[in-house]
């Protein structure tokens, strides 16, 4: 039944910060995905007989992707492939079902935060046996691969019925139909104090979790109001759909407007939260206060011992460059190490792996810990929550006390998106050639102290990416950062992180786009946002 078949290459198949990512009718080009997968596969050595691990977010396109995987996971050798039902793994449970089961990898389909349907995103990405996205070293095997492929391998079979728990038998493979939550589910709880947080809903505390039609949907339903006890209706837009009913299924201020309005509401509960496509990020917002990720980072770090999975402490925290110096004031307090990681969860793995850092995050609304190899939005949340339920403290309070301790990095980032491309490289390439120049000289009154093009030295692996990002230093500590998405699929989205940390008490209120106004000045006029783009406004302000 093995059937080998002659292919071509395609040139655009190089992974991006997180796996593949491109439209739906561009996947559907013949051989499109067969190419990429083939070429994950002659990438990997040594998992003849081994497990592989598959699932996506629903997302229009996983059903059929899912089908073409397990066939040519068949052909390649694999003895057992784990594949969440209905073909639905979130991104973090994916993470926890490798580790637990000592899987050799698995291939996650997801294109996260950007929208479904047959006209919109797809993405298919490969985590290694640690739980975690494939590193560099392997994602540019892989892409050097695709430039060479002639053939790819699939056993002719039918498909395969996804919707029922249970074995079944692919050519010499097994393939074992799992419930996707309960894994998932089990290990929340051996992180949190259930009995506490069943104890805070019993006790009337009213939450509004937006699963944005995307796959937190029954992870949080289970979680929340099946075992914690929330009422019905916690759990809002809680049915995965294919096209996350035709919203991006991407929490934040824009497509969560509904959830912010409502928390900013007199009559708001007393928290809210939101997660992603593949339920990899979170949302958090306060009664009265939107919390953004950065200081989530740091508080959640400050915090964590309050959960009876961290109850000895952490080891360290790591962020990605753009994301805001918070944490690194928690991680000096508590005098523990503070990373700074190129944008990406690939590059916290090693980290988690050598037991450097406990906990990690992005400005992107990704939080995560060494519990699973990807960030995790139900994770971030039920935290909140059992901090919550510990110091019963409203959220808005325990984040005032917060900035009152460790000052408040104001921080935002504007995003620019379906940029013309060349016209986004040529701000970039302009700006890192004048970079030499900058340190000593002002711009809009404030005055530039250093200026470079950030270079990760991985402390465990020894390896080096560069080329991730642009950030600018000034004399009062504030910073603004450049780079380009490696996520789009359209044009070229360029983000500039602004950040200035305040401690004044008297200044920790102030909004936030008025602390940042000459820094935002600044990063105008230092990299000619407005000219270059032809745009005077960010598409999307975070
Ligand atoms: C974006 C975020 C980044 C995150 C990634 C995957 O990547 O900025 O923090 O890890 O999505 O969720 P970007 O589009 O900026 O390359
Ligand atoms: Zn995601």
């Amino acid at each position: 039944m093995n059937k080998t078949v002659s292919t071509t290459p395609y040139t655009d198949q190089k992974p991006g910060t997180s796996g593949l990512r491109k439209k739906v009718p561009h996947f559907q080009q013949p051989n499109y995905v067969e190419n990429f997968v083939q070429a994950i596969f002659d990438s990997l050595e040594g998992f003849e007989g081994e497990t592989l691990v598959v699932g996506g977010d629903g997302r229009y396109y996983n059903r059929e992707v899912i089908q073409t995987v397990l066939k040519m996971a068949a052909a390649s050798g694999f003895g057992r492939v784990l594949v969440g039902q209905g073909g639905i793994l979130s991104t973090p449970a994916a993470s926890h079902v490798i580790r637990k089961n000592g899987a050799f990898g698995g291939i996650i389909l997801s294109a996260s935060h950007n929208p479904g349907g047959p006209k919109e995103d797809f993405g298919i990405k490969y985590n290694i046996g640690n739980g975690g996205p494939a590193p560099e070293k392997i994602t540019d095997t892989i892409h050097a691969r695709t430039r060479t492929i002639t053939e790819y391998h699939i056993v002719e079979a039918d498909d395969l019925n996804l919707d029922t728990v249970g074995s079944r038998q692919l050519g010499d493979m097994t393939v074992e139909i799992i419930d996707p939550v309960a894994d998932y589910a089990e290990l929340m709880e051996s992180l949190f104090d259930f009995t506490a947080l069943r104890a805070l809903f019993a006790g009337g505390f009213r939450m509004a979790f937006d699963a944005m039609h995307a796959v937190t949907g029954p992870y949080a339903t289970e979680i929340l109001e099946n075992r914690l006890g929330a009422p019905k209706g916690t759990v809002r837009n809680g049915t995965p759909l294919p096209d996350f009913g035709g919203h991006h299924p991407d929490p934040n201020l824009v497509h969560a407007k509904a959830l912010y309005d409502e928390m900013m509401a007199e009559d708001a509960p007393d928290f809210g939260a939101a997660s992603d496509g593949d339920g990899d990020r979170n949302l958090i917002i306060g009664r009265g206060i939107f919390i953004t990720p950065s200081d989530s980072l740091a508080l959640l770090a400050a915090n964590i011992h309050h959960a009876p999975g961290y109850s000895g402490g952490i080891s360290g925290i790591a962020r990605s460059m753009p994301t805001s110096g918070a944490a690194d004031r928690v991680a000096a307090a508590l005098g523990i190490e503070l990373f700074e990681t190129p944008t990406g969860w690939k590059f916290f793995g090693n980290l988690l792996d050598a037991g450097r850092v406990t906990i990690c995050g992005e400005e992107s609304a990704g939080t995560g810990s060494n519990h699973v190899r990807e960030k995790d939005g139900l994770w971030a949340v039920l935290l909140w929550l059992n901090i919550l339920a510990v110091r019963k403290l409203p959220a808005k309070e325990i984040v005032e006390q917060h900035w009152i301790t460790y000052g408040r990095n104001y921080y935002t980032r504007h995003d620019y998106e379906a940029v013309d491309t060349a016209a986004a490289n040529d701000l970039m390439d302009d700006l890192r050639s004048r970079l030499g120049g900058l340190p000593g000289t002002s711009v809009e009154g404030l005055t530039i102290t250093s200026a470079d093009d950030f270079a990760y030295h991985d402390p465990v692996d020894g390896s080096v990416s560069e080329h991730q990002g642009l950030r600018i230093g000034f004399s009062d500590g504030s910073r603004v950062v450049f780079r380009l998405s490696g996520t789009g699929t359209s044009g070229a989205t360029l983000r500039v992180y602004l950040e200035r940390l305040v401690t004044q008490p008297s200044r920790l209120g102030l909004d936030t786009q008025q602390a940042l106004a000459d820094v935002i000045a600044a990063a105008d006029t230092l990299a000619g946002i407005r000219s270059r783009t032809g745009r005077v406004a960010p598409d999307v302000v975070t």
